[in-house]
């Protein structure tokens, strides 16, 4: 693709070619989505100019024509700023291709970039009969899956294993496996599990998990004596009562045959329906819940009836017990007040002037303006 179509591709959906990769059953798959190979197709001229951004991004991944991806797989992106992890271990059972649709999504200028990654997944090529996981503390999925972050985690199972033959088999958050989301604080961490397997048998010492005593010590959160673990990162070190040996060299015993029978039941006697059970008395249910509410309703409705129908006063009777002095001081004061509500609202003009105290102030003023 020269430059110039490059440039008119720009803003739509870019496709790549796909990625081809391979991988046996029963080992870790490991594919890092680098975000600066991102950045460099999402401005490709910017490189000329000496322009170099570090958007964030993030990623959708989906196994092609499903809205998920492959039970074996999974994606992990800690924030925009980082790069993002598809891992995951196939099983027998998901040999095949696996097509997986990436969509990479630059937050900044919002543009979708799309890349197919074709992962072809054989048959198991190493047996590993032996296989031991081991619960690392301090660390993250996403700083473990790196390849030299890895390669450090190996040497230090070298060390104890004490054979170079070795090949992970899968690595697990904490939180996947019921782990709590640490608090938000350094020091903190998810842990991470990371399962190993070999043909080599397990080290002298790596049988101690196994004895009883190993399970007592962790049991009462004392002192561990048979810990022979190494770490050249203290970040790496592996809890040692958290390791769990797996030999899938012994073959498993089968499940054990079912008894077979006569094929015919045992006589059980005949077959009694059991009793109807007792009569209830409802009565006294239905008084609480029906009589006694609707008594009360009906004493509160007399009460009621008889205050609105026989306390009435009525107008007739309250005049006729009034002083008539203090009846005419009520009606005056009735009056102004609707005179004044009369005069502050509505037409001025059609109301009648007050006119006890203009009319000597009218007469002055005739009389002034005869003279
Ligand atoms: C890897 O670990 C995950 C989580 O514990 C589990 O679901 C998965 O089956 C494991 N895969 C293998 C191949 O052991």
């Amino acid at each position: 693709m020269n430059n110039t179509s490059k440039i008119c591709a720009a803003g739509f959906l870019l496709v790549r070619a796909d990625i081809p990769k391979k991988t046996p059953a029963g080992q870790l798959f490991v594919y890092e989505l680098h975000r600066d190979v991102f950045q460099s197709e999402f401005e490709p001229l910017h490189k000329f100019y000496g322009r170099v951004y570090n958007d964030p991004m993030v990623f959708k991944c989906n196994k092609e024509r499903f809205p998920d991806l492959p039970r074996w797989l999974r994606f992990t992106q800690r924030d925009p700023y980082e790069n993002g992890f598809l891992y995951g271990t196939p099983l027998p059972q998901d040999q095949g291709i696996n097509t997986i649709e990436i969509f990479v999504i630059n937050k900044r200028s919002y543009d979708t970039f799309k890349e197919r990654l074709v992962i072809n997944v054989g048959p198991a090529e190493k047996q590993m009969p032996y296989q031991a996981e081991f619960f690392i503390e301090r660390r993250e999925i996403e700083k473990v899956l790196p390849a030299d972050v890895q390669e450090e985690i190996r040497l230090d199972i070298q060390n104890l294993w004490g054979t170079g033959r070795l090949e992970f088999v899968n690595i697990t958050s904490a939180l996947d496996r019921g782990g709590r989301v640490p608090l938000p604080l350094p020091g903190y961490f998810e842990g991470v599990y990371v399962k190993l397997g070999s043909d080599r048998p397990f080290s002298k010492c790596m049988l101690r998990l196994e004895t009883a005593e190993h399970q007592r010590e962790c049991e009462s959160g004392g002192k561990i004596s048979g810990d022979c673990s190494t770490c050249t990162n203290p970040i790496n070190c592996i809890t040692w009562c958290r390791s769990a040996l797996f030999d899938l060299s012994k073959p498993t015993p089968p499940a054990p045959i079912p008894t077979v029978g006569s094929g015919v039941l045992a006589w059980g006697g005949e077959f009694s329906p059991p009793e109807s059970p007792p009569d209830r008395d409802f009565f006294p249910d239905y008084i609480v819940t029906i009589i006694v509410p609707l008594a009360l309703v009906l004493i509160l409705c007399l009460i009621l009836a008889y205050i609105m129908c026989c306390r009435r006063e009525g107008v007739v009777k309250r005049n006729a017990k009034t002083p008539d002095l203090q009846l005419y001081h009520h009606h005056t004061i009735q009056d102004n007040a609707s005179e004044l509500r009369r005069m502050a609202g509505g037409d001025r003009r059609t109301v009648d002037r007050p006119r006890q105290c203009l009319q000597p102030l009218l007469m002055a003023e005739q009389a002034m303006a005869e003279s």
